[in-house]
């Protein structure tokens, strides 16, 4: 789960795992769905969907949560295996590199089980097509021996829920998405709640904190539980050393402010990235490769990590002709904004995407 992400290591504001965050996020997982803090649509529903299955003692249809990094999808598969009284086995698309690896973790779930698989859209085409019979049917079709000798088995499988997870919903292929009974779009979270998820793990982890302190992690935390956890731990460390190991206003202000993250939680490659379009290429609109070629990072990265959050609080729109820097952001930033400059942009443009 946790491959391919050590890139992020060092970047207190990026929503993708770490070890540490791994082993925290354990330990504060909410374990039912009433101490789920947020995601009042989401919730609402898969309490419903839930209470029926067990109603009718049935496994819950196949689910698709999809939404940015950081908001809790693992945890609410592990919710729903839990309130379902059945166990959860967690992959992710990249970990599941044959059909024969999706056979085996297929073949020896128990009946009712969930299957947790992160990053569903990074299954490959081969290993997706053993799990569309098996999420309709079933059933999977496995071919033993080669060549004249070949013979074709059905299997059928104990009955069990996906639930899939996604980061981008729109690269799902449409076969895998219809197979899909129930679709949940994971928001971000507002300062409200994200306050009180971190008073929540302060009380787990035995860290002091109070009101205006966990107010002021919140609001730099991105709209993400995982960032606001690990501010909280940051954060601790200045009270422990500065401010009598208690988590106020002003120890978590420091804290932040030492860790570059500003007041609407931009780290310094949130603001590199939009200086440089506005610089660059007067604030766009500039395609994503040319950006990504600019500040050095995968475009991916970009799209998945630095985006929504820069959409969200309306620094940065995507229009057809690339992205764009909002007056907002160059009033966030301190940068008079002229918008009669957008020439050079334009032809820049025309060269990409
Ligand atoms: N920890 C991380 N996300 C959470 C959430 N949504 N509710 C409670 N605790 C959490």
């Amino acid at each position: 789960m946790i491959e391919n992400e050590m890139d992020f290591e060092g970047r207190l504001a990026a929503p993708e795992y770490t070890q540490e965050d791994s082993e925290i996020e354990n330990s504060l997982r909410p374990k039912q769905l009433s101490d789920y803090i947020g995601q009042e649509k989401a919730k609402a529903n898969l309490s419903i969907y839930i209470q029926a299955a067990r109603l009718r003692g049935e496994p819950l249809d196949h689910v698709l949560l999809y939404g940015p990094p950081g908001l809790g999808k693992t945890t609410l598969a592990a919710i729903v295996a839990n309130e379902m009284g059945v166990n959860i086995r967690v992959t992710s698309g990249p970990a599941i590199e044959k059909q024969g690896d999706l056979v085996a973790i297929l073949s020896n779930l128990e009946s009712g089980d969930v299957l947790f698989i992160d990053e569903i859209h990074r299954l490959n085409r081969t290993v997706e097509e053993i799990l569309y019979p098996a999420m309709e049917d079933g059933k999977i079709d496995i071919i033993i021996g080669k060549g004249p000798s070949a013979r074709s088995y059905q299997l059928s499988l104990p009955r069990f829920t996906l639930i899939g997870a996604t980061t981008r919903a729109g690269q799902i292929s449409a076969p895998l998405r219809d197979r899909f009974g129930v679709v949940l779009r994971l928001e971000m979270y507002n300062q409200q709640e994200l306050a009180q998820i971190v008073k929540r793990s302060s009380g787990i982890l035995n860290i002091p904190l109070d009101d205006e302190g966990a107010l002021q992690i919140a609001g730099r935390s991105r709209g993400t539980p995982r960032i606001a956890n690990r501010l909280l731990k940051r954060s601790r460390d200045f009270a422990e050393v500065k401010y009598d190991g208690v988590i106020t206003k002003e120890a978590a202000e420091e804290a932040l402010t030492s860790m570059e993250i500003d007041g609407l939680g931009l780290d310094a490659i949130d603001r590199r990235m939009l200086t440089t379009m506005i610089r660059n290429y007067n604030g766009g609109p500039v395609g994503l490769e040319t950006i990504a070629a600019a500040i050095g990072e995968e475009s991916v990265t970009i799209e998945d990590v630095y985006e929504p959050y820069l959409m969200q609080i309306g620094f940065l729109a995507r229009t057809p002709r690339g992205r764009t820097v909002t007056p907002a952001a160059y009033q966030h930033l301190g940068i008079p904004w002229n918008p009669n400059s957008n020439t050079a942009a334009t032809v820049q443009m025309s060269f990409d995407d």
